[in-house]
C-alpha cells in the first residue's frame, strides 16, 4: 500500500491525488483521501485505481482542506471494496488515518473494542488503530502547556499495543492544524518544505514539491504542523532530525514521454548502469570500491560461504550472483528464497555474510530474513536501489544500486543493476583473494563496456515486437539457458507471466529433456538465450531436441551461425560480451518481449493484476 500526507498551507488535494499516482505501484485496488478543512473531515473513498477515486471527487466537490491524508491500497485483510479502502475512522470520526502494513494481533484488539462498545465499519486490521487511538483519546486531557501532547501519548498507548508493521498518518477532527506520522516495519518518510510538510511511504511523491527529506526510522512518531515538525522515539524520546538532501528529481518520476514506466525504464538501463558502476572502479589496483559495507578488508577475507537471498526478480539476480562469485572469488554461495530462508534453520558457519537483495528494501519476507540471520550473529548486507528504505536502515551495511526510482511492478533495470554490482562486489572479493591483478584489470575494462552493450542491445525493439505480435495468442512459453543465463531463463519466463500472464517455464536447458520438453508442441514457443560462449554447442543441442518435436523457437544469440537461422522461426541479436556479464545483455530482449506480448493483449502493463511492487506482507 500506498500512503500520503500534507500539512500546509494550501489546499492539500493536487498533492495527494499527485503522490497517490506515483505510489499506485505500491498497490491499486482500491484508494481514499480524507481532508480536514477546519471545520470537519471530508472523506472520499472508492473500489479501483486512482482515476477511479478522481472520478468520484468529482462527483463530490467541497473535498477540500489544508490537511489531508491519502492512501492506495493493496489487500491483506478484506477484498477490495469501499468499506475497507482507506482512510479509516475511529471513535465517532475523532480519528481519521490511513494505514501501510498489517496488524498481526488485530482480532484481539477488535474483540476487546468491540467490548468496549466501539463500532467497526470494515474488516481491516487498520481500523482497529482507528479505535484504539480514539480510545487512548477519551482518557487523557489536553495539557495547557502542549496542546498536542495528549495527541501524540493517545498515538503512543495505542501503537503499544499492536504486534506487526505499520506506516501510518493520523489526523483529528478537533485538531486542524497537526498531522501525526508513525512507524514500524513499513517505509514512511516526510517531506520539509516552506510552511509546509509532506508524509509518503516513499520519496517519489516529493519530487518537485521539496528538496529536503527526513528518513523515520522504526518506532519513530513525527508530529506535523505547517511550520513545525518534532520527532520522537519510542526508547530514546525527542530525537534530532537528520534532514537530507533529496536525490529524486520530477523527471525520475514521470513517463518523459514513454508510454509505460517498464518500457522507459527497459531504455534507462544504460544510464543505471553507468551509474551503478560510477566511483567503484579502482583501476589503479584493480578492484571494486564499496564505501558502505562497514567491513575491514581482514574481516572481507574471513569470509568463508556468502549467502545471497531475496525474492522474484531479486532471487533470480542472486542465482547470477552465486555464479559470479563462485567462479571469481571462489567463495562458496548459497541462494535462499527469503520467505524459506527466515523460517528454515540451515547450519551456518560464523564467517558467513548474508546479502539480502532487493529494489525496494522493503520486501517482509527479505526484511524478516536478514532480521534471522542478523539475531543470529551473521553479519547482514543490503545490496538495495531506496535510499532509506527499511531493508537499507536495518543491515549492517550495503551497496546502493543509484537506478532511480523503478516503478513499473515488473522490474527491469533494478535487475540489470543488481546483476553489474554484484559483478563489482565480485571483483572486490575475487580480489582479496586469489584474482590476479591482470585478471582484474580485464574485468574492469569489461565491465566499463557493458551499458553501451546494453545500448546496442535495445536497438532489436522493433524486431522483437514483431515476434511478440506473432507469438502474443500462445497459452505456454519455454525460457531455456544454461550456466549465466540459466537465471535468465528463469527471469524472462517469469517476465512473461507478471505482466502478460501467460504461463511461462524458465529452465536449464538441459534439465529440460527431463520433463518441460513434454509441453513442446507446435502452439508452444521456446525461447532459446544462446550466446557463444563455453556451453553454446550444448545450448545448441538442446535447440536441436525441440527443434526436432516442432516445436518454434525464438533464439537470442551473439552468434552468427547458420544453424540456428536455419532451425529458429525468429533469431534476436545481442551483441557479444564475456560469459560472466552475458545476462545484463540477454535479458534486454526478453524484457522488451514481455512487454510487447504485454501490450498485444491489452494488459496493464505497468499495474499488472494481483501483484503490488514492494510486498511488505508475509
Ligand atoms: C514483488 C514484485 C517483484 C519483485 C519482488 C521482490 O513480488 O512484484 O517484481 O521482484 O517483489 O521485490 P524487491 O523490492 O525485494 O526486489
Amino acid at each position: 500500500c500506498g500512503i500520503v500526507g500534507y500539512i500546509g498551507k494550501r489546499d492539500s488535494l493536487d498533492f495527494l491525488m499527485s503522490g497517490l499516482r506515483r505510489l499506485e505501484y505500491r498497490g491499486y485496488d482500491s484508494a481514499g483521501v480524507a481532508l480536514h478543512d477546519a471545520a470537519e473531515v471530508h472523506k472520499c473513498r472508492s473500489v479501483g485505481r486512482i482515476d477511479d477515486l478522481a472520478a468520484a471527487l468529482e462527483k463530490q466537490p467541497g473535498v477540500s482542506g489544508t490537511l489531508g491524508i491519502g492512501h492506495t491500497r493493496w489487500a491483506t485483510h478484506g477484498p477490495a471494496t469501499e468499506p475497507n479502502a482507506h482512510p479509516h475512522v475511529g471513535g465517532d470520526n475523532l480519528v481519521t488515518l490511513v494505514h501501510n502494513g498489517v496488524i498481526e494481533n488485530f482480532q484481539i484488539l477488535k474483540e476487546d473494542l468491540i467490548a468496549k462498545g466501539y463500532h467497526f465499519q470494515s474488516d481491516t486490521d487498520s481500523e482497529v488503530i482507528a479505535h484504539l487511538i480514539a480510545e487512548g483519546l477519551s482518557k487523557s486531557s489536553p495539557s495547557e502547556t502542549d496542546p498536542h501532547a495528549h495527541y501524540l501519548s493517545a498515538v503512543q498507548r495505542a501503537v503499544a499495543k499492536l504486534r506487526g508493521t505499520y506506516g501510518l498518518a493520523i489526523i483529528f477532527k478537533d485538531e486542524p492544524n497537526l498531522l501525526i506520522a508513525a512507524r514500524f516495519g513499513s517505509p514512511l518518510v516526510i517531506g520539509v518544505g516552506r510552511g509546509e510538510h509532506f508524509v509518503a511511504s516513499d520519496a517519489s511523491p516529493l519530487a518537485g514539491h521539496t528538496d529536503r527529506i527526513v528518513y523515520l526510522a522504526d518506532h519513530q512518531i513525527a508530529m506535523l504542523t505547517a511550520d513545525s515538525m518534532t520527532v520522537t522515539h519510542r526508547d530514546q524520546g525527542r530525537v534530532r532530525l537528520d534532514v537530507q538532501p533529496l536525490e529524486v528529481g520530477e523527471d525520475q518520476v514521470s513517463l518523459e514521454g514513454y508510454d509505460h514506466y517498464m518500457l522507459k525504464e527497459i531504455f534507462e538501463q544504460p544510464e543505471a548502469l553507468k551509474n551503478a558502476i560510477r566511483g567503484r572502479l579502482d583501476e589503479e589496483n584493480a578492484t571494486a570500491i564499496f564505501g558502505g559495507l562497514n567491513l575491514t578488508p581482514q574481516q572481507l577475507r574471513s569470509v568463508n560461504r556468502i549467502i545471497l537471498t531475496g525474492c522474484g526478480t531479486s532471487w533470480h539476480s542472486a542465482l547470477v550472483g552465486e555464479y559470479l562469485l563462485e567462479e571469481f572469488a571462489r567463495i562458496p554461495v548459497e541462494v535462499e528464497y527469503a520467505s524459506e530462508l527466515r523460517y528454515r534453520n540451515p547450519p551456518l558457519e560464523s564467517d558467513t555474510i548474508v546479502f539480502g537483495i532487493t529494489q525496494s528494501g522493503e520486501t517482509a519476507d527479505t526484511l524478516a530474513a536478514l532480521r534471522e540471520m542478523k539475531r543470529k550473529g551473521h553479519r547482514t548486507l543490503a545490496l538495495c536501489n531506496v535510499v532509506g528504505s527499511s531493508i537499507a536502515q536495518n543491515a549492517d551495511g550495503g551497496v546502493y544500486l543509484h537506478a532511480g526510482p523503478e516503478i513499473g511492478v515488473a522490474s527491469t533495470k533494478a535487475y540489470t543493476s543488481q546483476c553489474i554490482v554484484l559483478a563489482l562486489l565480485t571483483l572486490y572479493f575475487g580480489r582479496l583473494r586469489h584474482l590476479s591483478f591482470e585478471a582484474g584489470k580485464q574485468m574492469i575494462e569489461e565491465i566499463k563496456r557493458v551499458p553501451a552493450a546494453v545500448q546496442e542491445a535495445l536497438s532489436c525493439d522493433q524486431q522483437v515486437r514483431e515476434v511478440a505480435a506473432k507469438y502474443q495468442s500462445a497459452t505456454n512459453f519455454l525460457y531455456l539457458g544454461r550456466q549465466y543465463n540459466f537465471p535468465t531463463a528463469l527471469e524472462g519466463a517469469l517476465k512473461l507471466k507478471e505482466i502478460s500472464y501467460i504461463h511461462a517455464e524458465g529452465y536449464p536447458a538441459a534439465e529440460m529433456k527431463h520433463g518441460p520438453i513434454a509441453l513442446v508442441d507446435e502452439q508452444t514457443p521456446s525461447v532459446f538465450i544462446i550466446p557463444r560462449g563455453t556451453v553454446y554447442d550444448k545450448v545448441m543441442s538442446n535447440m536441436e531436441e525441440v527443434h526436432a518435436r516442432g516445436g518454434p523457437i525464438i533464439a537470442i544469440t551473439s552468434h552468427d551461425d547458420n544453424r540456428i537461422t536455419e532451425i529458429a522461426e525468429d533469431v534476436i541479436r545481442i551483441p557479444e560480451v564475456p560469459e560472466f556479464l552475458q545476462p545484463i545483455v540477454s535479458v534486454v530482449p526478453l524484457q522488451l518481449l514481455s512487454y510487447h506480448i504485454a501490450l498485444a493483449r491489452g494488459c496493464d502493463v505497468d499495474k499488472p493484476r494481483n501483484l503490488a511492487k514492494s510486498v511488505t506482507v508475509e
